[in-house]
């Protein structure tokens, strides 16, 4: 069976296939300011542990995504990116929500991620979708200058 979920503006979300590496890298390079190569794109789209969700146009024209990995009765949200040009329309909320949809129906029932303390549209994402904080990581994200941004530890359960 096809999983697809809505999406604001037209959109919807579906599972990545792996000729969608090229995208992410590009999306994921605007979105970061340590980018990750298609090849290592490539590679988590192969493994089952790694699920991946795009959210796209009717031709496939992909304006986001989120990749998540699952261990146990844990996800951690990879990565989540939203095109420059699409950002601000729930894009983000909708793909964070297909993920949880998702993972209703595997043994997961609770999902982390790691912020840059700064990323204010971030942080209001998450909250707003019902993460909390749960710790801190000092020097977690290396930054353009040479300095590095604290991470905050978020987690949300799955119910
Ligand atoms: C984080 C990201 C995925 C959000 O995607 P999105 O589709 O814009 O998300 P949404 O529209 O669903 O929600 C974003 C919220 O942040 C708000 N926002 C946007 N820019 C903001 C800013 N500079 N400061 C504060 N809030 C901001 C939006 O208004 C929205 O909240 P609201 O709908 O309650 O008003 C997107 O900004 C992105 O790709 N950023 C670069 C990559 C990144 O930082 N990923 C997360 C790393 S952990």
């Amino acid at each position: 069976m096809m999983k697809l979920w809505m999406a604001p503006a037209g959109l919807h979300i579906e599972p990545a296939r792996s000729s969608d590496a090229e995208d992410l890298a590009r999306l994921h390079q605007q979105g970061f300011y340590r980018g990750w190569p298609r090849e290592e794109f490539a590679s988590f789209l192969a493994e089952d542990a790694t699920p991946t969700y795009i959210a796209c146009d009717a031709k496939r024209r992909v304006a986001g995504f989120a990749m998540i990995r699952i261990g146990g009765d844990e996800a951690e949200l990879l990565t989540i990116a939203v095109d420059t040009k699409w950002r601000s329309k729930r894009i983000g909320t909708a793909l964070l929500r297909a993920t949880f949809a998702d993972l209703m129906m595997s043994p997961v029932r609770r999902m982390f991620l790691e912020v840059d303390e700064l990323n204010a549209a971030a942080v209001k994402l998450y909250t707003r979708e019902g993460f909390a904080q749960v710790g801190t990581r000092k020097g977690y994200y290396p930054k353009a200058d040479g300095s590095a941004a604290t991470a905050l530890v978020m987690a949300r359960d799955l119910d």
